[in-house]
């Protein structure tokens, strides 16, 4: 194994920031100073950064059905209600650190990890997995628009959307709003509301209902529940594909 996992394994620093830990000369291997990133080791090998030894941490993996009104980051300056904080303090002890992110306005599946490789992974465009969102939006959905949003939109910097599945759910005459699934496998800043706004139909509200194979069935708003081993596995079988 590089050098560089070995630290990130630890979490010490993700894959980046271990090569300026590396670099700046703070790591030994069996007590040399080793500035390489790719430097190999093997597990005997006795690593410590500024004189300690570390260890390889245990990987967690939770789901969290988020509440609207809180700020997808680990920490925020404007001292907001985070993410975090509806985790217990075992929990967060581990380090954990949301995978991508959910509007402050969003509700629903956000996945967190200790494990910056899968964190890695699952949020490169390349291996983006499928996301499933559930929208109110205003109005009645046109078929038109349904098309549209089907086969690309394009949004800011000039993006244009991949193609998605959507499908109107429930059309409601009364309060003139439409509740609509949609699916993609891109992340972009806002994508789902910036796709609707593109077609003229606003979303009134969001919930992000299914990532990957993982929904919220069990899972309240407010609470997480771990993952179990074969589900960390089936994520980790979505980025080989
Ligand atoms: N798309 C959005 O517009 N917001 C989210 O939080 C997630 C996807």
């Amino acid at each position: 194994m590089r050098l560089q996992k070995r630290l990130a394994e630890a979490g010490i620093a993700s894959r980046r920031g271990a090569v300026s830990v590396i670099e700046s000369g703070r790591v030994k291997v069996n007590g040399q100073i080793i500035t390489e990133p790719g430097f190999p080791v093997n597990p005997k090998d006795m690593v410590t950064v500024d004189d300690k030894m570390i260890e390889k941490e245990i990987h967690v993996y939770y789901l969290l059905n988020k509440p609207t009104g809180y700020v997808t980051t680990v920490k925020d300056d404007k001292n907001r209600k985070t993410v975090m904080d509806l985790f217990d303090e075992v929990d967060r002890s581990h380090r954990i650190f949301p995978v991508g992110r959910l509007d402050f306005d969003t509700a629903g599946l956000l996945l967190f990890t200790n494990d910056g490789d899968l964190a890695y992974y699952l949020t490169r465009p390349e291996f983006e997995v499928k996301k499933t969102y559930l929208a109110r939006v205003e109005g009645m959905l046109t078929k038109v628009a349904i098309k549209t949003l089907k086969t690309g939109v394009v949004i800011e910097n000039n993006y244009t959307t991949r193609p998605a599945q959507v499908r109107a759910v429930e059309y409601d005459k009364r309060n003139m709003t439409t509740l609509v699934e949609i699916i993609i496998h891109e992340g972009k800043n806002q994508q789902v509301r910036q796709m609707f706004d593109k077609v003229g139909f606003p979303v009134k509200n969001l919930t992000r209902v299914g990532y990957a194979d993982l929904t919220l069935e069990g899972v309240e708003r407010g609470s997480y529940r771990p993952l179990k081993i074969h589900e960390v596995k089936k994520l980790y079988g979505e980025i080989k594909k």
